[in-house]
């Protein structure tokens, strides 16, 4: 069977195949992969334990596959552009050679330092290219990494670093972040009181911010190298894996109060992150590949590093922010570095929407040939600009849907291939089997219908577990509906067929594609001295997607009301970091509540939304009175 995808009827043909024979079509896509050993057996499934085993048997070290079986053909080929926050400053090129020979070199760093195969390490770092090293650095010796993006706050690392054991950290000094410089070390030395697992810091030097280096534990990661350098082998053979041997944890919020660790294993998540990669963009050798993510969310880890570099394409990969020094900064890399493919983010497109057209007109896009949003419910408005405005309406936009858990692109256009529709994710990518059910798990059939979107056969890169605490992976994704993956998104499939993510069904945020569970902050708010209770609502913002509205039940206040908000505000950003700040407060003197004492966030959620025409019933309150409070006091 050919599985090559250049026309709309072969993504047909390939799609009825992957579903009628979906091992014989994976073991197709995994045999472009190098193996040190093939699978005995494909898959091994099950959704009520779950158990889920792909290409048990085999044996492989997935940075084998991203850097050493290129050396030959590409090896002089950029495997990263790197472009830096400050224009000003000299952006870099790592080959395919060079990147090879810098994460054996961090490798041996790590082993010096006492890591081995199973450890699990934490990257707290900018995005600069050693995070992309650190990160193949841990799979090449199979330590397991938990990357923990930047925005995140000291308290918020260590239960990371804590629910992990990790007994590695790799930080920098500080980071640049447009006009702002953000310490990290110092972000780590605060998370570490908690952490008494860690034995070992290796701190890089990127923005000479002053640190404190405590003895025994921290180490500058140039000496390091050094220190491996004078050692003579440069080398470091990979570690050999099972396919079902972690490879790497991110936490991710959910609708409880404490983040998960998603669980992704070696084999699995590369066969299909790299077939996603290549299938998705249609990737073409030479072609420059830059999508503006953070490798601190699985965006940079899938399609960032792994995907593109398994494929052997030039990924590029940018410190700073889109509207810093101005916002043309996207605009200036894409003509600078002839980018041939854009992957971005909804929240990025509407907020360089609302600087008009000077930041873009004059700019040389027409390496631009493919589009990518992902993230979040792109709406039409900011479709069509990215469409007429960026791509000059020749570049196909795929709207790709997927999660962390995920692992990689589920449901998207295959650009240039599959028909594009603004604002519908389109399709399912082949050996993606999605199903609409309705809030008793039965199937809805047909087409022009909506439902919650679960997927009904397990695919390679799924998560496998959460860390530490499998009954929870059972109960948030494969209890709720019998033998099904709950997404937690509503979905529709119209007339066509075709599937629009609406959002999310559960107490989950998507703020600027981010996630964030409304529990989470509601528990961060409550940190608060004076706080007794809260309730965290999303609402549509312009520029967010959601914006994060709290209703706060605090009688005695310290000073005024702003500077309550404001004391409020750094609370969360302290537990949780900036990116959950609220973006409004409203004080109340009660929350609605069921007689049992459930609140009722269906009507909270209609005032933060400003629909508060009809609230339904509300005669089953046990204080009936105070909604009408809280709809006169809406903010
Ligand atoms: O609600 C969906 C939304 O983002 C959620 C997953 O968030 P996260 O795990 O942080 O991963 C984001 C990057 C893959 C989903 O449950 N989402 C993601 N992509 C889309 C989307 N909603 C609509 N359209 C999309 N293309």
């Amino acid at each position: 069977m050919d599985l090559q995808i250049n026309s709309f009827e072969d993504y047909k043909r390939v799609y009825e195949y992957s579903v009628a024979e979906p091992e014989k079509f994976w073991a197709g896509i995994a045999d472009t992969f190098t193996w040190r050993k093939k699978w005995d057996k494909v898959l091994n499934w099950n959704f009520t334990e779950p158990n889920i085993r792909w290409f048990e048997g085999a044996k492989l070290n997935i940075t084998e596959n991203c850097l050493d079986r290129h050396l030959e053909t590409l090896g002089n080929q950029p495997a990263i552009i790197w472009e830096p926050n400050d224009p000003e400053e000299d952006h870099r090129v790592l080959t395919y050679k060079q990147l090879h020979d810098k994460v054996c070199q961090f490798a041996n760093v790590l082993k010096n330092n006492g890591a081995q195969k199973g450890d699990r390490i934490c990257i707290y770092m900018p995005m600069v290219p050693e995070l992309a090293i650190a990160v193949l650095a841990c799979a090449r010796i199979g330590a397991i990494h938990s990357v923990v993006f930047g925005g995140f706050s000291a308290q918020s690392i260590a239960d990371r670093i804590q629910d992990a054991s990790c007994s590695l950290v790799i930080t920098s000094d500080g980071a640049f972040r447009g006009g702002k410089e953000i310490p990290m070390k110092s972000v780590i030395d605060d998370a570490l009181v908690r952490c008494p697992s860690v034995k070992k810091v290796i701190v890089l030097t990127r923005s000479r911010t002053p640190v404190s280096m405590i003895k025994g534990r921290d180490a500058w990661w140039e000496d390091e190298v050094k220190k491996v350098e004078t050692m003579g082998n440069p080398d470091c053979p990979a570690e050999e894996m099972d396919a079902e041997d972690m490879l790497f944890i991110l936490y991710t919020s959910g609708s409880t109060g404490k983040p998960k660790g998603v669980v992704h294993t070696c084999g699995g998540y590369m066969v299909y992150t790299g077939y996603t990669f290549a299938n998705v963009f249609q990737y073409q050798p030479g072609e420059v590949y830059f999508c503006t993510a953070d490798i601190g969310w699985i965006t940079g880890h899938s399609y960032i590093v792994y995907g593109p570099l398994s494929q052997g394409a030039t990924s590029l990969m940018f410190e700073g922010i889109p509207t810093w020094p101005d916002a043309g900064r996207l605009w200036n890399i894409v003509q600078i570095h002839k980018a041939n493919i854009l992957y971005t983010a909804p929240t990025a497109l509407r907020s360089l929407m609302g600087f008009g057209l000077d930041p873009v007109i004059g700019k040389d896009l027409s390496s631009l040939k493919k589009l990518g949003s992902v993230g979040e419910p792109i709406n039409e408005e900011a479709w069509h600009w990215f469409d007429d405005h960026i791509g000059h309406n020749k570049c196909p936009i795929v709207d790709t849907w997927w999660q962390t858990e995920t692992g990689g692109i589920m449901i998207s256009p295959i650009a240039g291939v599959t028909p594009t529709k603004p604002g519908y994710a389109t399709l399912p990518l082949p050996g993606i089997q999605p199903i609409l059910v309705d809030e008793n798990g039965k199937e809805i059939e047909g087409n022009d219908v909506s439902g919650n979107l679960c997927i009904r056969y397990p695919w390679p890169g799924m998560l496998r577990t959460t860390y530490g605490d499998h009954e929870r992976c059972r109960t948030t994704y494969f209890a709720t509906y019998e033998n099904l993956y709950f997404t937690g998104d509503g979905c529709l499939r119209d007339a066509d067929g075709y599937y629009k993510i609406t959002g999310r069904v559960d107490d989950v945020l998507n703020v600027s594609g981010h996630r964030l569970g409304t529990a989470e902050v509601e528990n961060a708010i409550n940190m608060h001295a004076n706080v007794i209770e809260s309730a965290v609502v999303g609402y549509p913002h312009d520029i967010k997607g959601q914006g994060v509205y709290a209703f706060v039940v605090c009688p005695e206040k310290h000073g005024t009301d702003e500077s309550t908000r404001k004391d409020i505000v750094m609370t969360v950003s302290r537990i949780i970091g900036p990116i959950a700040k609220p973006d409004k407060i409203q004080f109340v003197s009660g929350l609605p509540k069921t007689r049992s004492g459930k609140i009722m966030r269906r009507i909270l959620r209609k005032i933060a939304e400003g629909d508060t025409s009809n609230l339904g019933d509300t005669s089953t309150l046990l204080d009936p009175a105070v909604v009408t409070e809280i709809k006169e006091g809406r903010i």
